[in-house]
């Protein structure tokens, strides 16, 4: 089956039993269910641990990435706190892509900071640099996203699935750039996919979600006991919210990527623009390796500007960029990562990644791409 397909089908397919045959999920909203009352093939009792909307989702997002299960939470980043309670102990080693998202960086100082946890960071391009680290050190994660966010490197997933292996490591792929409708990590060699679902999967910013798609059955149970211990699970009515963008994926990421490339090729050539950085760009030095992991290229391109003056201007001047956090809806945003997603970055930690004050990271929405050609050529005058 085509993920097209699967998606389209999406309460079918997540095995929903529902006596009137309800087209879309249906809604449970509830937090208890009466166990003398039910006469489907599972029985429910609570619905932080277990709710037939949700295991809807769950389902379909295990099959989506070829996984044997999943656990759906409030948001991306509670899907990666997931992983960490799953996979870390104290003192733990932990190696992460320098490149992440904010979020994740800041994150990771919590563990450093109460659980005592080794944090490396390290450029995951440099395959030699990494496995002279993973030959020197036993590390109980490897973590990175690809695409990065927000510099834009394509890491090659099998091959770092293969250096994980051998230091007995788990290999866990944050997806949310790509997502499963392009990218599907597990099928490289991940042992986890991790992702945000309030960017493209959701794609109407209606609200924040996460997931959390185990390669193994046995580390699809530990996630599942994590998550009804801590209370991480997804709510019914967010479940739904997500759904309703599910089975358009495929067809909105089509189409980010047909205006992304068309203002890539705009931008490149843009005076004002010191490089841009799209791996859906032939000039883009991964632009093979991200074509092998990749069938979609996803709407995000990251633009260095010649200085801090012509990137603020650019912000300000848009009028279909809004100046937003987050990225994949359906409107196109703009922003600084050094003021909004990445600001918990230390500066020399965003410099060694080189992302500085004249950075921008555009999301090209659904707009006509007319309009925003217009919009960008007005914004540089
Ligand atoms: C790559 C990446 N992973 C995870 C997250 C966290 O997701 P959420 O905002 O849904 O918590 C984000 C948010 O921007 C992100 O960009």
């Amino acid at each position: 089956m085509h993920i097209e397909t699967l998606l389209a089908h999406l309460a079918e397919e997540g095995g929903v039993y529902d006596p009137y045959g309800a087209s879309h999920l249906p809604i449970y909203q509830t937090a208890t269910f009466d166990l003398k009352k039910q006469s489907g093939s599972k029985i429910y009792d609570y619905t932080r641990s277990d709710n037939p909307t949700r295991d809807a989702l769950e389902t379909v997002f295990a099959k989506a990435e070829n996984g044997a299960s999943c656990s759906c939470t409030h948001t991306g980043i509670g899907a990666i706190a997931l992983l960490f309670e799953t996979v870390l102990r104290a003192n733990s080693k932990i190696l992460v892509e320098k490149d992440c998202y904010g979020g994740t960086y800041r994150l990771l100082q919590v563990y450093k900071d109460k659980y005592n946890v080794e944090v490396f960071f390290a450029d995951f391009t440099d395959l030699s640099e990494i496995q002279n680290l993973l030959e020197t050190e036993k590390f109980d994660l490897v973590l990175c996203e690809s695409p990065t966010n927000p510099g834009m490197k394509i890491i090659d997933l099998r091959e770092l699935a293969r250096l994980a292996k051998n230091n007995g490591s788990k290999f866990a792929v944050d997806n949310s750039l790509a997502t499963f409708a392009s990218q599907k990590p597990l099928d490289l060699g991940a042992d986890f996919s991790v992702f945000s679902a309030t960017k493209y999967i959701s794609g109407h910013g209606s609200t924040v979600a996460g997931a959390l798609v185990s390669k193994s059955e046995e580390d699809g149970e530990k996630v599942a006991y994590f998550a009804n211990a801590e209370g991480r699970s997804q709510n019914p009515f967010d479940v739904f919210l997500i759904s309703l963008g599910i089975p358009t994926l495929p067809l909105r990421l089509k189409h980010h990527e047909q205006s992304a490339i068309q203002v890539a090729d705009y931008l490149e050539k843009h005076p004002k623009v010191n490089k841009l950085v799209y791996p859906g760009s032939k000039n883009h030095p991964q632009h093979e390796l991200a074509k092998s992991q990749m069938k979609i290229f996803p709407g995000v391109l990251t633009v260095h500007m010649q200085n801090v003056e012509t990137a603020e201007k650019l912000v300000a001047s848009t009028r279909w960029f809004g100046e937003k956090a987050s990225f994949g809806t359906a409107d196109s945003r703009i922003e600084i990562p050094a003021k909004i997603s990445h600001a918990s970055f230390s500066k020399e930690d965003l410099q060694a990644i080189g992302i500085f004050p004249s950075t921008v990271r555009l999301s090209i929405g659904l707009e006509h791409i007319d309009d925003l050609l217009e919009d960008l050529e007005n914004a540089l005058k």
